[in-house]
C-alpha cells in the first residue's frame, strides 16, 4: 500500500506542486524540465566579442563555421581546420586577441591553394591595408585586415576547395610563415 500512494503522491506531484499543497515523499525527484535548445547563435562574430571565455566560443560555432583567434604574437589558434563536406557555404570568424594596432600587427584570412600562399602574399605585400593584390584570381576569398580588438569574417564555397589542397593564412607582410594552416574538407 505504501509503493501504491508513493505512486500516487508521484503522479500528481506536477499537479499539485503548482498549488504548493503536495506531500510529496522526498526521495520522488522532481522531474527536470527538459532544457530548452537554447537556440545557438548564429552571428558568433559579433557575439564573441561579449563572451569572455572566448576559446569555449569555439566549439559554439556552428557545424559550418569556426572562431578562429589570433594576437600580438603573430598566431593562429589553430593549424587546421576541418570544413565538412556537407557544408554548401562555410565561414571563418577571426578575432584579433591582441592590442597592437593593425598596422603593425595586421591579422586576416585568405583562402587560396597552399601551392600558391607566397606568391599571394608577396603580391599583395604593397597593398594596403588589406594586403591581397585586386582581382588575385588565386584567392577563393579573404576577410579584411584587422588589429587588436577587432574581429572580422570570410564565407566562402565549399565546392570550391573541395579538390583539397588549400590554406588559410594571413598576407600581412612577414606574417605567412608563421600564420597559415590547412582547411581540410572531410
Ligand atoms: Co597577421
Amino acid at each position: 500500500m505504501k509503493l501504491r500512494s508513493t505512486l500516487l503522491a508521484a503522479s500528481i506531484t506536477l499537479t499539485l506542486a503548482a498549488c504548493g499543497g503536495a506531500d510529496a515523499p522526498s526521495e520522488a525527484p522532481a522531474t527536470p524540465v527538459a532544457p530548452a535548445e537554447t537556440a545557438a547563435p548564429e552571428t558568433a562574430a559579433t557575439e564573441a566579442e561579449a563572451t569572455p571565455a572566448s576559446e569555449t566560443v569555439a566549439s559554439e560555432a556552428g557545424e559550418c563555421a569556426f572562431n578562429l583567434e589570433s594576437n600580438d604574437a603573430m598566431q593562429y589558434s589553430t593549424k587546421n581546420i576541418d570544413v565538412p563536406a556537407s557544408c554548401a557555404q562555410f565561414t571563418i570568424n577571426l578575432k584579433h586577441t591582441g592590442s597592437m594596432p593593425v598596422a603593425a600587427m595586421g591579422h586576416n584570412v585568405v583562402i587560396a591553394k597552399a601551392a600558391d600562399a607566397a606568391a599571394v602574399a608577396a603580391d599583395g605585400a604593397a597593398v594596403k591595408p588589406d594586403h591581397v593584390k585586386e582581382g588575385d584570381a588565386r584567392v577563393i576569398a579573404k576577410s579584411n585586415m584587422i588589429g587588436g580588438g577587432e574581429s572580422t569574417s570570410v564565407t566562402f564555397e565549399v565546392a570550391k576547395i573541395a579538390e583539397g589542397g588549400y590554406n588559410f593564412f594571413c598576407t600581412f607582410p612577414g606574417h605567412l610563415a608563421m600564420m597559415n594552416g590547412t582547411l581540410t574538407v572531410k
